[in-house]
Protein backbone atom coordinates (compact mmCIF):
# COMPACT_ATOMS: atom_id res chain seq x y z
CA UNK A 1 0.00 0.00 0.00
CA UNK A 2 3.08 2.38 0.33
CA UNK A 3 3.63 1.63 -3.04
CA UNK A 4 0.47 3.80 -3.97
CA UNK A 5 0.73 5.79 -1.35
CA UNK A 6 3.32 7.25 -3.15
CA UNK A 7 2.04 7.14 -6.59
CA UNK A 8 -0.80 9.34 -5.68
CA UNK A 9 1.68 11.88 -3.88
CA UNK A 10 3.47 12.41 -7.05
CA UNK A 11 0.75 12.44 -8.98
CA UNK A 12 -1.09 15.12 -6.93
CA UNK A 13 -0.10 18.45 -5.99
CA UNK A 14 -0.41 19.38 -2.49
CA UNK A 15 -1.26 22.90 -2.93
CA UNK A 16 -4.19 21.85 -5.43
CA UNK A 17 -5.41 19.11 -2.66
CA UNK A 18 -5.54 21.99 0.10
CA UNK A 19 -6.39 24.79 -2.05
CA UNK A 20 -9.93 22.70 -2.27
CA UNK A 21 -10.59 23.80 1.05
CA UNK A 22 -8.54 26.98 2.12
CA UNK A 23 -7.60 29.77 -0.17
CA UNK A 24 -3.49 29.59 -0.27
CA UNK A 25 -1.13 32.44 -1.54
CA UNK A 26 2.10 32.11 -2.88
CA UNK A 27 4.51 32.97 -0.08
CA UNK A 28 8.11 32.14 -1.34
CA UNK A 29 8.56 28.32 -2.08
CA UNK A 30 5.64 27.86 -0.22
CA UNK A 31 2.29 28.67 0.22
CA UNK A 32 0.41 30.68 3.33
CA UNK A 33 -3.34 30.54 3.81
CA UNK A 34 -5.81 30.71 6.99
CA UNK A 35 -6.18 27.33 8.94
CA UNK A 36 -9.05 25.13 8.30
CA UNK A 37 -9.70 24.61 11.94
CA UNK A 38 -10.22 28.61 12.31
CA UNK A 39 -8.11 29.14 15.11
CA UNK A 40 -5.71 31.90 13.67
CA UNK A 41 -6.13 35.46 13.50
CA UNK A 42 -3.59 35.92 10.91
CA UNK A 43 -2.93 33.21 8.30
CA UNK A 44 -0.81 30.38 10.20
CA UNK A 45 -1.06 27.39 7.53
CA UNK A 46 1.70 27.14 5.44
CA UNK A 47 1.78 24.61 2.72
CA UNK A 48 5.51 23.28 0.94
CA UNK A 49 4.67 21.95 -2.72
CA UNK A 50 9.03 20.61 -2.50
CA UNK A 51 8.32 18.66 0.81
CA UNK A 52 4.57 17.91 -0.07
CA UNK A 53 3.86 18.50 3.36
CA UNK A 54 1.53 21.11 5.28
CA UNK A 55 1.62 22.75 8.82
CA UNK A 56 -0.96 25.03 11.13
CA UNK A 57 1.01 27.13 13.38
CA UNK A 58 -2.20 27.94 15.32
CA UNK A 59 -3.73 24.49 15.79
CA UNK A 60 -0.74 22.81 15.96
CA UNK A 61 -0.67 20.19 13.50
CA UNK A 62 0.48 18.93 10.36
CA UNK A 63 1.72 16.42 7.63
CA UNK A 64 1.32 15.34 4.72
CA UNK A 65 -1.69 15.59 2.29
CA UNK A 66 -3.27 12.02 3.70
CA UNK A 67 -3.22 13.10 7.40
CA UNK A 68 -4.78 16.80 5.77
CA UNK A 69 -8.02 14.57 4.22
CA UNK A 70 -7.87 12.55 7.13
CA UNK A 71 -8.35 15.61 9.85
CA UNK A 72 -10.39 17.94 7.27
CA UNK A 73 -12.59 15.46 6.58
CA UNK A 74 -12.70 13.65 10.03
CA UNK A 75 -12.14 10.19 7.59
CA UNK A 76 -9.74 7.10 8.70
CA UNK A 77 -6.48 6.78 6.58
CA UNK A 78 -8.11 4.07 4.39
CA UNK A 79 -10.76 6.61 3.32
CA UNK A 80 -8.40 9.42 2.62
CA UNK A 81 -6.22 6.52 0.49
CA UNK A 82 -9.38 5.68 -1.19
CA UNK A 83 -10.46 9.53 -2.15
CA UNK A 84 -7.03 10.62 -3.18
CA UNK A 85 -6.71 8.05 -5.58
CA UNK A 86 -9.42 8.61 -7.10
CA UNK A 87 -8.71 12.20 -7.60
CA UNK A 88 -5.36 11.20 -8.44
CA UNK A 89 -6.57 8.47 -11.32
CA UNK A 90 -4.83 6.03 -9.55
CA UNK A 91 -6.34 2.08 -9.61
CA UNK A 92 -6.12 0.74 -5.95
CA UNK A 93 -6.19 -2.58 -7.16
CA UNK A 94 -3.22 -2.73 -8.97
CA UNK A 95 -1.70 -2.38 -5.47
CA UNK A 96 -3.67 -5.39 -3.72
CA UNK A 97 -0.86 -7.47 -3.86
CA UNK A 98 0.84 -5.54 -1.54
CA UNK A 99 -2.68 -4.72 0.66
CA UNK A 100 -2.97 -5.46 4.24
CA UNK A 101 -5.35 -8.67 5.16
CA UNK A 102 -7.70 -6.47 7.38
CA UNK A 103 -7.93 -4.70 3.54
CA UNK A 104 -8.63 -7.96 2.09
CA UNK A 105 -11.33 -9.06 4.40
CA UNK A 106 -13.07 -5.43 4.01
CA UNK A 107 -13.69 -6.19 0.09
CA UNK A 108 -15.27 -9.28 0.89
CA UNK A 109 -17.35 -7.65 3.67
CA UNK A 110 -18.16 -5.44 0.95
CA UNK A 111 -18.84 -8.03 -1.73
CA UNK A 112 -21.08 -10.23 0.31
CA UNK A 113 -23.10 -7.37 1.49
CA UNK A 114 -23.54 -6.09 -1.95
CA UNK A 115 -25.33 -9.51 -2.43
CA UNK A 116 -26.91 -9.70 0.38
CA UNK A 117 -28.43 -6.56 -0.22
CA UNK A 118 -29.79 -7.55 -3.82
CA UNK A 119 -31.27 -10.96 -2.32
CA UNK A 120 -33.29 -8.93 0.58
CA UNK A 121 -34.18 -6.51 -1.98
CA UNK A 122 -35.94 -9.78 -4.53
CA UNK A 123 -37.18 -11.34 -1.13
CA UNK A 124 -39.40 -8.10 -0.40
CA UNK A 125 -41.11 -8.29 -3.99
CA UNK A 126 -42.15 -11.57 -3.43
CA UNK A 127 -44.04 -11.74 -0.15
CA UNK A 128 -47.23 -9.99 -0.39
CA UNK A 129 -47.53 -8.96 3.58
CA UNK A 130 -44.48 -7.02 3.58
CA UNK A 131 -45.36 -5.42 0.41
CA UNK A 132 -48.48 -3.81 2.19
CA UNK A 133 -46.32 -2.90 4.82
CA UNK A 134 -43.88 -0.98 3.21
CA UNK A 135 -45.83 0.58 0.37
CA UNK A 136 -49.27 1.05 2.79
CA UNK A 137 -48.63 1.05 6.25
CA UNK A 138 -45.51 3.69 5.91
CA UNK A 139 -46.39 5.06 2.86
CA UNK A 140 -43.35 4.41 1.02
CA UNK A 141 -43.80 4.87 -2.82
CA UNK A 142 -41.60 2.66 -5.25
CA UNK A 143 -39.02 5.04 -6.01
CA UNK A 144 -38.27 5.49 -2.16
CA UNK A 145 -37.89 1.75 -1.88
CA UNK A 146 -35.68 1.53 -4.99
CA UNK A 147 -33.11 4.56 -3.33
CA UNK A 148 -32.90 3.64 0.23
CA UNK A 149 -32.40 -0.35 -1.50
CA UNK A 150 -35.19 -1.37 1.08
CA UNK A 151 -35.92 -5.18 1.04
CA UNK A 152 -36.59 -8.19 3.47
CA UNK A 153 -34.69 -10.52 5.22
CA UNK A 154 -37.21 -14.07 5.66
CA UNK A 155 -37.81 -16.15 8.58
CA UNK A 156 -36.28 -18.81 8.07
CA UNK A 157 -32.99 -19.51 9.97
CA UNK A 158 -30.52 -20.10 6.98
CA UNK A 159 -32.09 -18.29 3.81
CA UNK A 160 -29.55 -15.90 3.69
CA UNK A 161 -26.02 -17.94 4.60
CA UNK A 162 -27.56 -20.73 2.01
CA UNK A 163 -27.37 -18.25 -0.32
CA UNK A 164 -24.16 -16.68 0.20
CA UNK A 165 -22.65 -19.86 0.56
CA UNK A 166 -23.57 -21.05 -2.66
CA UNK A 167 -21.41 -17.80 -3.77
CA UNK A 168 -18.15 -19.39 -2.04
CA UNK A 169 -18.66 -16.99 0.87
CA UNK A 170 -17.14 -18.56 4.14
CA UNK A 171 -18.53 -18.15 7.45
CA UNK A 172 -15.87 -16.28 8.10
CA UNK A 173 -16.30 -13.73 5.60
CA UNK A 174 -20.18 -14.04 6.54
CA UNK A 175 -19.41 -12.91 10.12
CA UNK A 176 -16.87 -10.55 9.28
CA UNK A 177 -20.05 -8.58 7.27
CA UNK A 178 -21.66 -8.69 10.76
CA UNK A 179 -24.64 -11.30 8.98
CA UNK A 180 -24.56 -13.87 11.41
CA UNK A 181 -25.98 -14.33 15.11
CA UNK A 182 -24.58 -16.55 17.78
CA UNK A 183 -25.01 -19.66 16.57
CA UNK A 184 -23.79 -19.19 13.32
CA UNK A 185 -27.30 -18.63 11.43
CA UNK A 186 -29.14 -15.62 10.13
CA UNK A 187 -28.68 -12.27 12.40
CA UNK A 188 -31.57 -10.46 10.38
CA UNK A 189 -34.83 -12.93 9.74
CA UNK A 190 -38.55 -12.15 9.56
CA UNK A 191 -37.93 -8.39 9.43
CA UNK A 192 -37.63 -4.58 7.07
CA UNK A 193 -34.07 -4.28 5.94
CA UNK A 194 -32.91 -1.06 5.10
CA UNK A 195 -29.15 -0.94 4.38
CA UNK A 196 -26.87 1.46 5.98
CA UNK A 197 -25.20 3.06 2.76
CA UNK A 198 -21.65 4.41 2.93
CA UNK A 199 -20.97 8.07 1.68
CA UNK A 200 -19.31 6.47 -1.69
CA UNK A 201 -22.51 4.13 -2.20
CA UNK A 202 -21.70 0.47 -0.81
CA UNK A 203 -23.72 -1.00 1.70
CA UNK A 204 -22.07 -1.65 5.15
CA UNK A 205 -24.81 -2.81 7.28
CA UNK A 206 -28.10 -2.80 8.38
CA UNK A 207 -30.78 -1.88 10.73
CA UNK A 208 -33.81 -3.72 10.56
CA UNK A 209 -37.14 -3.53 11.89
CA UNK A 210 -39.92 -6.05 13.17
CA UNK A 211 -43.12 -5.94 11.00
CA UNK A 212 -45.56 -6.98 13.78
CA UNK A 213 -43.99 -6.11 17.31
CA UNK A 214 -41.12 -7.95 18.89
CA UNK A 215 -37.94 -7.45 20.38
CA UNK A 216 -36.44 -5.32 19.56
CA UNK A 217 -37.92 -2.72 17.05
CA UNK A 218 -34.71 -2.19 15.44
CA UNK A 219 -32.18 -4.51 14.86
CA UNK A 220 -29.12 -2.97 14.00
CA UNK A 221 -25.35 -4.84 12.21
CA UNK A 222 -23.25 -4.59 15.17
CA UNK A 223 -19.85 -2.45 15.06
CA UNK A 224 -17.47 -4.53 11.99
CA UNK A 225 -14.65 -3.92 9.69
CA UNK A 226 -17.03 -1.69 7.85
CA UNK A 227 -19.62 -0.13 10.07
CA UNK A 228 -19.02 2.21 13.11
CA UNK A 229 -22.01 3.77 14.52
CA UNK A 230 -20.17 6.91 15.76
CA UNK A 231 -18.96 8.00 12.41
CA UNK A 232 -21.86 6.43 10.18
CA UNK A 233 -24.66 9.01 9.44
CA UNK A 234 -27.94 7.23 7.85
CA UNK A 235 -28.84 8.90 4.56
CA UNK A 236 -25.88 11.09 3.93
CA UNK A 237 -25.41 9.65 0.30
CA UNK A 238 -28.89 10.20 -0.49
CA UNK A 239 -28.25 13.76 1.19
CA UNK A 240 -25.09 15.03 -0.03
CA UNK A 241 -26.35 16.57 -2.82
CA UNK A 242 -29.40 18.36 -1.59
CA UNK A 243 -27.06 19.35 1.66
CA UNK A 244 -24.63 21.25 -0.65
CA UNK A 245 -27.53 22.84 -2.72
CA UNK A 246 -30.04 24.63 0.26
CA UNK A 247 -26.17 24.56 2.44
CA UNK A 248 -28.36 23.21 5.28
CA UNK A 249 -28.54 19.69 7.30
CA UNK A 250 -31.79 18.50 9.43
CA UNK A 251 -30.70 16.10 11.85
CA UNK A 252 -33.87 13.41 12.73
CA UNK A 253 -33.88 11.05 15.62
CA UNK A 254 -35.11 8.08 13.60
CA UNK A 255 -34.25 6.65 10.46
CA UNK A 256 -37.71 6.36 9.18
CA UNK A 257 -37.87 9.98 9.72
CA UNK A 258 -34.99 10.39 7.32
CA UNK A 259 -36.55 8.13 4.77
CA UNK A 260 -40.09 9.95 5.03
CA UNK A 261 -38.17 13.02 5.04
CA UNK A 262 -36.66 12.14 1.45
CA UNK A 263 -39.58 11.13 -0.03
CA UNK A 264 -41.95 14.24 1.38
CA UNK A 265 -38.95 16.15 -0.98
CA UNK A 266 -36.79 17.42 2.25
CA UNK A 267 -33.79 15.09 1.06
CA UNK A 268 -31.57 17.39 3.23
CA UNK A 269 -32.61 14.70 6.08
CA UNK A 270 -29.83 12.32 7.85
CA UNK A 271 -30.05 10.56 11.29
CA UNK A 272 -27.05 9.10 13.75
CA UNK A 273 -28.15 5.49 13.98
CA UNK A 274 -28.93 3.96 17.18
CA UNK A 275 -26.54 6.34 19.19
CA UNK A 276 -25.91 9.06 20.39
CA UNK A 277 -24.46 11.76 18.05
CA UNK A 278 -20.57 12.27 18.47
CA UNK A 279 -18.41 14.54 17.75
CA UNK A 280 -17.20 12.80 14.48
CA UNK A 281 -20.59 12.82 13.39
CA UNK A 282 -20.80 16.67 13.66
CA UNK A 283 -17.13 16.87 12.32
CA UNK A 284 -18.35 14.86 9.57
CA UNK A 285 -21.52 16.86 8.50
CA UNK A 286 -19.22 20.36 9.38
CA UNK A 287 -17.75 19.86 5.92
CA UNK A 288 -20.38 20.18 3.93
CA UNK A 289 -22.22 23.21 5.58
CA UNK A 290 -22.57 25.38 8.85
CA UNK A 291 -26.00 25.38 9.14
CA UNK A 292 -27.21 22.10 11.48
CA UNK A 293 -30.88 21.64 12.23
CA UNK A 294 -32.06 19.46 14.78
CA UNK A 295 -35.52 17.74 14.36
CA UNK A 296 -35.43 16.18 18.50
CA UNK A 297 -37.91 15.44 20.56
CA UNK A 298 -38.78 18.29 23.50
CA UNK A 299 -38.49 15.43 25.66
CA UNK A 300 -35.91 15.13 28.71
CA UNK A 301 -33.89 12.78 26.40
CA UNK A 302 -34.16 15.44 23.53
CA UNK A 303 -32.91 18.45 26.00
CA UNK A 304 -29.94 16.44 26.88
CA UNK A 305 -28.75 15.72 23.59
CA UNK A 306 -29.28 18.96 22.37
CA UNK A 307 -27.07 20.48 24.92
CA UNK A 308 -24.67 18.08 24.02
CA UNK A 309 -25.16 18.77 20.72
CA UNK A 310 -23.98 22.66 21.43
CA UNK A 311 -21.44 21.65 23.49
CA UNK A 312 -19.43 19.80 20.51
CA UNK A 313 -20.73 22.28 18.25
CA UNK A 314 -18.85 25.10 19.50
CA UNK A 315 -15.89 23.77 17.94
CA UNK A 316 -16.79 22.91 14.86
CA UNK A 317 -18.05 26.53 14.15
CA UNK A 318 -21.56 25.20 13.48
CA UNK A 319 -24.88 26.97 13.52
CA UNK A 320 -27.07 25.04 15.45
CA UNK A 321 -30.82 24.96 15.73
CA UNK A 322 -33.83 23.10 16.70
CA UNK A 323 -37.15 22.36 14.65
CA UNK A 324 -39.46 21.85 16.72
CA UNK A 325 -42.97 22.17 15.92
CA UNK A 326 -44.24 19.10 15.19
CA UNK A 327 -48.12 20.09 15.08
CA UNK A 328 -48.97 17.43 18.28
CA UNK A 329 -47.15 14.21 15.70
CA UNK A 330 -44.79 12.16 17.97
CA UNK A 331 -42.19 12.23 15.18
CA UNK A 332 -41.00 13.49 11.27
CA UNK A 333 -42.35 10.68 10.27
CA UNK A 334 -46.08 10.92 12.08
CA UNK A 335 -46.26 14.92 11.06
CA UNK A 336 -45.53 13.97 6.78
CA UNK A 337 -48.25 11.30 7.35
CA UNK A 338 -50.58 14.20 8.10
CA UNK A 339 -48.96 16.74 6.12
CA UNK A 340 -45.60 16.86 3.94
CA UNK A 341 -45.92 20.82 3.55
CA UNK A 342 -46.04 21.17 7.22
CA UNK A 343 -43.08 19.32 7.94
CA UNK A 344 -41.00 21.19 4.91
CA UNK A 345 -42.20 24.52 6.92
CA UNK A 346 -40.96 23.76 9.91
CA UNK A 347 -37.58 22.54 9.04
CA UNK A 348 -37.20 26.26 7.04
CA UNK A 349 -38.23 27.84 10.48
CA UNK A 350 -35.88 26.29 13.06
CA UNK A 351 -35.28 28.33 16.14
CA UNK A 352 -31.45 28.85 17.21
CA UNK A 353 -30.23 26.13 19.88
CA UNK A 354 -29.89 28.37 22.75
CA UNK A 355 -32.85 30.09 22.72
CA UNK A 356 -34.87 27.03 22.28
CA UNK A 357 -33.12 25.55 25.14
CA UNK A 358 -33.81 28.43 27.55
CA UNK A 359 -37.09 28.91 26.40
CA UNK A 360 -37.22 24.65 27.77
CA UNK A 361 -35.67 25.38 30.73
CA UNK A 362 -37.84 28.20 31.59
CA UNK A 363 -41.12 26.54 30.80
CA UNK A 364 -39.74 24.04 33.56
CA UNK A 365 -38.89 25.89 36.34
CA UNK A 366 -40.68 28.60 38.21
CA UNK A 367 -38.53 31.92 37.69
CA UNK A 368 -40.81 33.77 40.73
CA UNK A 369 -39.45 32.02 42.98
CA UNK A 370 -35.91 31.96 44.10
CA UNK A 371 -34.68 28.32 43.64
CA UNK A 372 -36.32 28.29 40.23
CA UNK A 373 -34.23 31.26 39.84
CA UNK A 374 -30.97 29.33 41.19
CA UNK A 375 -31.50 26.58 39.11
CA UNK A 376 -32.51 28.10 35.49
CA UNK A 377 -29.01 30.36 36.43
CA UNK A 378 -27.35 26.85 36.89
CA UNK A 379 -28.47 25.39 34.04
CA UNK A 380 -28.17 28.75 31.23
CA UNK A 381 -24.28 29.24 32.75
CA UNK A 382 -23.50 25.58 31.75
CA UNK A 383 -25.13 26.46 28.32
CA UNK A 384 -23.30 29.69 27.77
CA UNK A 385 -19.55 28.26 28.72
CA UNK A 386 -20.15 25.69 25.84
CA UNK A 387 -20.23 29.16 23.38
CA UNK A 388 -17.43 30.45 22.16
CA UNK A 389 -17.89 33.70 20.17
CA UNK A 390 -17.64 36.76 22.53
CA UNK A 391 -20.37 38.43 20.90
CA UNK A 392 -22.90 35.80 21.28
CA UNK A 393 -22.28 34.78 24.89
CA UNK A 394 -22.63 38.65 25.67
CA UNK A 395 -26.02 38.47 23.90
CA UNK A 396 -27.13 35.51 26.11
CA UNK A 397 -25.31 36.71 29.41
CA UNK A 398 -27.87 40.09 28.70
CA UNK A 399 -30.65 37.61 27.43
CA UNK A 400 -30.65 35.68 31.07
CA UNK A 401 -29.89 38.25 33.32
CA UNK A 402 -33.06 39.84 32.25
CA UNK A 403 -35.05 37.02 32.55
CA UNK A 404 -34.15 36.53 36.19
CA UNK A 405 -33.94 40.24 36.48
CA UNK A 406 -30.86 40.48 37.60
CA UNK A 407 -27.85 41.93 36.60
CA UNK A 408 -25.03 40.49 34.19
CA UNK A 409 -22.52 41.10 36.66
CA UNK A 410 -24.47 39.58 39.38
CA UNK A 411 -24.99 36.35 36.74
CA UNK A 412 -21.16 36.83 35.79
CA UNK A 413 -20.45 36.77 39.66
CA UNK A 414 -21.81 33.74 39.85
CA UNK A 415 -19.69 31.55 37.77
CA UNK A 416 -16.51 32.57 39.53
CA UNK A 417 -16.12 32.58 43.11
CA UNK A 418 -18.33 30.06 45.39
CA UNK A 419 -16.19 27.34 46.23
CA UNK A 420 -12.91 25.33 44.70
CA UNK A 421 -14.96 23.40 42.21
CA UNK A 422 -16.44 26.47 40.61
CA UNK A 423 -12.65 28.41 40.99
CA UNK A 424 -11.48 25.42 38.91
CA UNK A 425 -13.21 25.57 35.83
CA UNK A 426 -12.16 28.99 34.11
CA UNK A 427 -8.52 27.35 34.40
CA UNK A 428 -9.73 23.96 32.40
CA UNK A 429 -11.56 26.08 29.93
CA UNK A 430 -10.21 29.07 29.50
CA UNK A 431 -6.59 28.87 30.86
CA UNK A 432 -3.74 27.83 28.51
CA UNK A 433 -4.67 26.97 25.38
CA UNK A 434 -5.19 23.57 24.07
CA UNK A 435 -2.45 22.85 21.89
CA UNK A 436 -0.38 25.39 23.01
CA UNK A 437 2.45 23.19 24.56
CA UNK A 438 2.45 20.88 21.24
CA UNK A 439 2.61 24.08 19.55
CA UNK A 440 6.23 25.10 21.37
CA UNK A 441 7.16 21.26 21.40
CA UNK A 442 7.20 21.45 17.28
CA UNK A 443 9.26 24.71 17.44
CA UNK A 444 11.95 23.45 20.12
CA UNK A 445 12.04 19.96 18.37
CA UNK A 446 12.70 21.87 15.09
CA UNK A 447 15.37 24.06 16.96
CA UNK A 448 16.92 20.75 18.24
CA UNK A 449 16.92 18.95 15.26
CA UNK A 450 18.05 22.07 12.76
CA UNK A 451 18.97 25.15 14.48
CA UNK A 452 22.61 23.75 15.72
CA UNK A 453 23.88 24.67 19.32
CA UNK A 454 21.05 26.18 19.91
CA UNK A 455 19.48 23.25 20.28
CA UNK A 456 21.71 21.72 22.83
CA UNK A 457 19.91 22.27 25.82
CA UNK A 458 16.89 20.61 24.73
CA UNK A 459 15.39 17.35 25.56
CA UNK A 460 12.95 16.08 23.59
CA UNK A 461 12.77 12.77 22.03
CA UNK A 462 13.11 12.93 18.08
CA UNK A 463 10.48 12.02 16.26
CA UNK A 464 11.39 8.58 13.58
CA UNK A 465 8.17 8.95 10.94
CA UNK A 466 10.07 11.39 8.06
CA UNK A 467 6.84 13.28 6.85
CA UNK A 468 7.11 14.11 10.64
CA UNK A 469 10.78 15.09 9.96
CA UNK A 470 9.92 17.29 7.02
CA UNK A 471 7.67 19.04 8.60
CA UNK A 472 9.94 20.03 11.48
CA UNK A 473 12.06 21.47 8.95
CA UNK A 474 9.62 22.87 7.25
CA UNK A 475 8.91 24.78 10.65
CA UNK A 476 12.42 25.61 11.23
CA UNK A 477 12.36 27.06 7.66
CA UNK A 478 9.54 28.88 8.29
CA UNK A 479 10.29 30.55 11.57
CA UNK A 480 14.13 30.61 12.67
CA UNK A 481 15.61 30.60 9.38
CA UNK A 482 16.34 34.51 9.67
CA UNK A 483 17.45 34.48 13.33
CA UNK A 484 21.33 35.19 14.67
CA UNK A 485 22.92 32.45 16.61
CA UNK A 486 21.91 34.75 19.34
CA UNK A 487 18.36 35.14 18.88
CA UNK A 488 17.52 32.03 18.29
CA UNK A 489 19.89 30.89 21.76
CA UNK A 490 17.57 33.58 23.50
CA UNK A 491 14.05 32.43 21.58
CA UNK A 492 14.99 28.75 22.66
CA UNK A 493 15.74 29.63 26.54
CA UNK A 494 12.32 31.64 26.55
CA UNK A 495 10.28 28.68 24.67
CA UNK A 496 11.57 25.96 27.02
CA UNK A 497 10.53 28.05 30.18
CA UNK A 498 7.11 28.44 28.76
CA UNK A 499 6.74 24.82 27.32
CA UNK A 500 7.44 23.46 30.55
CA UNK A 501 4.82 26.53 32.15
CA UNK A 502 2.36 25.20 29.53
CA UNK A 503 3.19 21.23 30.32
CA UNK A 504 2.31 22.33 33.72
CA UNK A 505 -0.93 24.33 33.13
CA UNK A 506 -2.19 21.31 31.23
CA UNK A 507 -1.43 18.81 33.91
CA UNK A 508 -3.66 21.27 36.03
CA UNK A 509 -6.05 21.66 33.38
CA UNK A 510 -6.59 17.67 32.97
CA UNK A 511 -6.53 16.97 36.96
CA UNK A 512 -9.33 20.16 37.34
CA UNK A 513 -11.71 17.95 34.97
CA UNK A 514 -10.50 15.31 37.19
CA UNK A 515 -11.41 16.95 40.55
CA UNK A 516 -14.90 17.86 39.41
CA UNK A 517 -15.76 14.29 38.77
CA UNK A 518 -15.04 13.55 42.73
CA UNK A 519 -17.12 16.50 43.83
CA UNK A 520 -18.58 14.81 46.03
CA UNK A 521 -16.07 12.85 47.31
CA UNK A 522 -14.59 14.86 49.44
CA UNK A 523 -11.13 12.95 50.21
CA UNK A 524 -10.29 12.49 46.55
CA UNK A 525 -11.06 16.16 45.92
CA UNK A 526 -8.56 17.15 48.51
CA UNK A 527 -5.94 14.83 46.79
CA UNK A 528 -6.10 16.20 43.59
CA UNK A 529 -6.05 20.20 45.04
CA UNK A 530 -3.15 19.49 46.66
CA UNK A 531 -1.35 17.94 43.31
CA UNK A 532 -2.75 21.13 41.68
CA UNK A 533 -1.37 23.36 44.07
CA UNK A 534 2.12 21.72 44.03
CA UNK A 535 1.86 22.58 40.25
CA UNK A 536 0.72 25.49 40.66
CA UNK A 537 3.64 26.72 42.73
CA UNK A 538 6.28 24.77 40.05
P1 LIG B 1 -37.98 5.14 17.61
O1 LIG B 1 -38.47 4.08 18.54
O2 LIG B 1 -38.39 6.54 17.81
O3 LIG B 1 -38.34 4.62 16.17
O4 LIG B 1 -36.39 5.04 17.57
P2 LIG B 1 -38.89 5.33 14.89
O5 LIG B 1 -37.77 5.86 14.10
O6 LIG B 1 -40.04 6.23 15.17
O7 LIG B 1 -39.38 4.03 14.14
P3 LIG B 1 -40.83 3.61 13.69
O8 LIG B 1 -41.44 4.82 13.08
O9 LIG B 1 -41.56 3.10 14.88
O10 LIG B 1 -40.53 2.52 12.71
C1 LIG B 1 -35.59 6.00 16.96
C2 LIG B 1 -34.30 5.38 16.52
O11 LIG B 1 -33.66 4.71 17.60
C3 LIG B 1 -33.01 3.55 17.14
C4 LIG B 1 -33.20 3.50 15.65
O12 LIG B 1 -32.08 4.09 15.02
C5 LIG B 1 -34.44 4.33 15.43
O13 LIG B 1 -34.47 4.87 14.14
N1 LIG B 1 -33.57 2.32 17.74
C6 LIG B 1 -34.83 2.29 18.24
C7 LIG B 1 -32.80 1.20 17.76
O14 LIG B 1 -31.63 1.21 17.30
N2 LIG B 1 -33.31 0.03 18.28
C8 LIG B 1 -34.57 -0.04 18.78
O15 LIG B 1 -35.02 -1.11 19.20
C9 LIG B 1 -35.35 1.12 18.76
MN1 LIG C 1 -41.55 6.78 13.86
Amino acid sequence: MNDAKEEIKSRLAIEDVVGEYIELKRAGRNFKGRSPWGVDKTPSFIVSPEKGIWHDFSAGKGGDVFSFIMEVDGITFREALEKLAAKAGVTLEKYKGGDSKVAKKKARAREALELATKYYQLCLTKNRPVLDYVFYKRNLNKKTVKNFRIGYSPKEGYALKKVLKKRGYTEDELEVAGLLNQYGGDLFRGRMMVPFINTDGTVIGYTARVLNGGEPKYLNTPETLLFNKSRFIFGLYQAKEAIRKTNYVVIVEGNMDVISSHQAGVSQAVATSGTAMTEQHLKILSHLTEDVRLAYDGDDAGIRATERAINLAGNLGINLSVISDYHGAKDPDELIQKSADLWKKAVESPKPAVDWLLDKYEERLNLNSANGKKEYSDVAIRLISYLKDPVVVKHYEQLVAKRLDVSVEDLRNKKLPSGPAHRLKPISKNGYEVGHAKVLEDSLLSIMLFGGDAGAGIDLEIPEDETRLDELSLIFETKFKNFSKKELKDATAEMLKKYHKARNQEKIAELSKEAEKYEDDEEKFNDIMREIERLQKG
